[in-house]
This record gives C-alpha cells, sequence and structure tokens, in this order.
C-alpha cells in the first residue's frame, strides 16, 4: 500500500551513490573499472544493509572525472571524483562499517579530500535557476488544469 505522504521509516545517516554509468566504469572506454560486484558482496557481508545506503548508479553527471561517487548526508551532498583504485572502494566501505559500528559518523577517509569536487552551481546561479523552474512548473500546472477543466 502507497502512503498518503513521503515519510519513510528506512532513515540512515548517509547515502554512498557509485556511479557505474555511461563512463564511470567502462573500461571498454579506457575508464578504471567500479568493482560492483564486490561493492555489493562486502555490503550485505558487513551487515550494512538499513545502516548505510548503497546505491549502485546511472550517471549522476560529472562523466569528465570518472569515478564519480557521491555521499548524501542529512546536511548535504559530498561528491568525489577520480575514484580509480580499488582500495579507494575498500576505504570507503571501511568508513562505512566503522560509522555504523559506532553509531555515530565518524571523518570520512582523508584521501578523499584529493577527490573533492563542486558539482552544482554556487547558490546565487541556483535561486535565478529556481525561480525558471517554478515559472515552468507554475506554467505546467496551469495548462494541466485548463486541460482538466476541458475534458
Ligand atoms: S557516468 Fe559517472 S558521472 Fe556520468
Amino acid at each position: 500500500m502507497i502512503p498518503l505522504e513521503p515519510l519513510t521509516k528506512r532513515k540512515v545517516p548517509a547515502q554512498i551513490l557509485v556511479c557505474n554509468g555511461c563512463c564511470c566504469g567502462r573500461t571498454e572506454k579506457g575508464h578504471p573499472p567500479v568493482p560492483v560486484d564486490w561493492l555489493k558482496q562486502e555490503f550485505k557481508a558487513r551487515k550494512l544493509l538499513r545502516k548505510v545506503h548503497l546505491t549502485i548508479a546511472g550517471c549522476l553527471g560529472p562523466c569528465d572525472t570518472p569515478n564519480v561517487v557521491c555521499i548524501n548526508f542529512a546536511f548535504g551532498s559530498r561528491w568525489f571524483g577520480l575514484i580509480t583504485e580499488f582500495w579507494q572502494y575498500e576505504a570507503i566501505l571501511d568508513w562505512a562499517s566503522a560509522s555504523a559500528e559506532s553509531g555515530a559518523l565518524l571523518p570520512l577517509p582523508a584521501f578523499l579530500a584529493a577527490h573533492e569536487m563542486e558539482v552544482l552551481l554556487p547558490a546565487a546561479s541556483n535561486s535565478a535557476m529556481l525561480e525558471m523552474e517554478r515559472a515552468s512548473t507554475a506554467s505546467a500546472g496551469s495548462q494541466y488544469l485548463i486541460q482538466q477543466s476541458k475534458s
């Protein structure tokens, strides 16, 4: 049954998005592999389900910095590019395991600092985009209402 409000009981302190899209992990394009099977197996073996979300994603956007990992927190997202070595994925899962065991988010692995990148436009640009988006959504909404009233 679909709930009436989008309230979830499956809350976690962090979600790790590992890109395995059109560029990240595409060895045929000359990019380093993403250890998808290992990540899934290890995630289960470490019993991280429902403690941290692991999402193997399609293209996350910044294809020019393969391989990409994004970690979402309640306070925002952190984006990392050029995650090219197996040990780096292992370190990210080690961090997730240690955080889950301690019951608190621990500092991210230090190596990630050199891989962090900005993916979203600064807030000033975003607010202009949001206004445009709101205007087009409102316009689309009125078109929908007009169509509904005609039928
Ligand atoms: S394929 Fe990974 S960011 Fe596009």
